[in-house]
């Protein structure tokens, strides 16, 4: 084991003499260190998994209460002053409900982007590309940011660990940029070979001097800890003034 304490299990078993009864019982040890090693490595990997998921848990609620709520809630008050005001003409009451309707849309998309959060069932329905344009689409309307999605040699059958880690990476990345990044534009790339799927997401806003070892938030390190499951490496690049780029990269034989 780590701490170079071997582990053995004892197997016994009866050897009869010539009258059928057990006459002696042998025995020998089982060297089962790599055994025990693989299931402690095993427990390991599910607590951590565990971990990111409560967190993303945790963030999908925080979500729904600062964002969705607050807007409900808001929407909830205009109705009530609309009603309350009885609007002195048509052309009024039209302009009052013609407002209240864009934040109606804008809620709704609010709740789509928390239900993509908690399974994106574009994922199972379209695969991982067309999910992710789909997705860049919409972060594109819902922040006013131009997002170029490009992908090449993307293995049509991925594993949906795999395919789902991506898209979580690209989801907080996106989120990031929005929140952090002050950017016009952003740039999402998904490229595969024989070997490896990798995927990048690049801003050309503020930039930032990352940390290592620093833990601001819990997003970074979620991404981080999704992709150390799956054997593959992440990295964050970024300056200040300078943009971000972030990289993930998955090996397909984790397949
Ligand atoms: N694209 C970016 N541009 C500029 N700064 C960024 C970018 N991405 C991350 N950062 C910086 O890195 C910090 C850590 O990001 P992280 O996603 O871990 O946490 P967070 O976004 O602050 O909170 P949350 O837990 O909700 O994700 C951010 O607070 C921000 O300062
Ligand atoms: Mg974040």
């Amino acid at each position: 084991m780590a701490d170079g304490v071997r582990h053995y299990q004892t197997v016994k078993f009866p050897i009869p003499g010539k009258d059928g009864a057990t006459a002696m019982v042998a025995g020998f040890s089982v060297d089962i260190t790599e055994r025990k090693l693989a299931e402690q490595e095993r427990r390991t990997l599910q607590e951590r998994l565990a971990t990111a998921q409560e967190v993303e848990r945790w963030r999908i609620s925080r979500e729904l209460h600062d964002d969705l709520t607050q807007r409900l809630a808001g929407l909830a008050m205009e109705l009530g002053r609309l009603v309350a005001d009885r609007p002195a003409s048509a052309a009024l009451l039209k302009k009052g409900l013609t407002t209240l309707q864009r934040k109606v849309v804008r809620a709704a998309e609010t709740a789509r982007h928390v239900a993509h959060q908690l399974h994106p069932s574009e994922l199972d329905d379209l695969g991982l590309v067309a999910a992710l344009r789909s997705y860049c689409e919409d972060f594109a309307r819902r922040e006013g940011i131009a997002v170029k999605f490009a992908s090449r040699k993307v293995p049509k059958e991925l594993k949906r660990e795999i395919a789902s880690c991506l898209y979580k990476v690209t989801q907080e990345s996106l989120s990031n940029i929005a929140r952090h990044a002050g950017a016009k534009a952003a740039f999402v790339t998904l490229a595969g070979t024989a070997e490896r799927i990798r995927l990048t997401v690049k801003d050309t806003g503020i930039g930032f001097r990352p940390q290592p070892g620093a833990t601001v938030g819990l997003g970074i390190l979620s991404m981080k800890e999704r992709v150390s499951l799956l054997h593959g490496s992440f990295s964050i690049s970024s300056h200040p003034g300078q943009g971000t780029e972030v990289a993930a990269e998955i090996p397909l034989e984790a397949q």
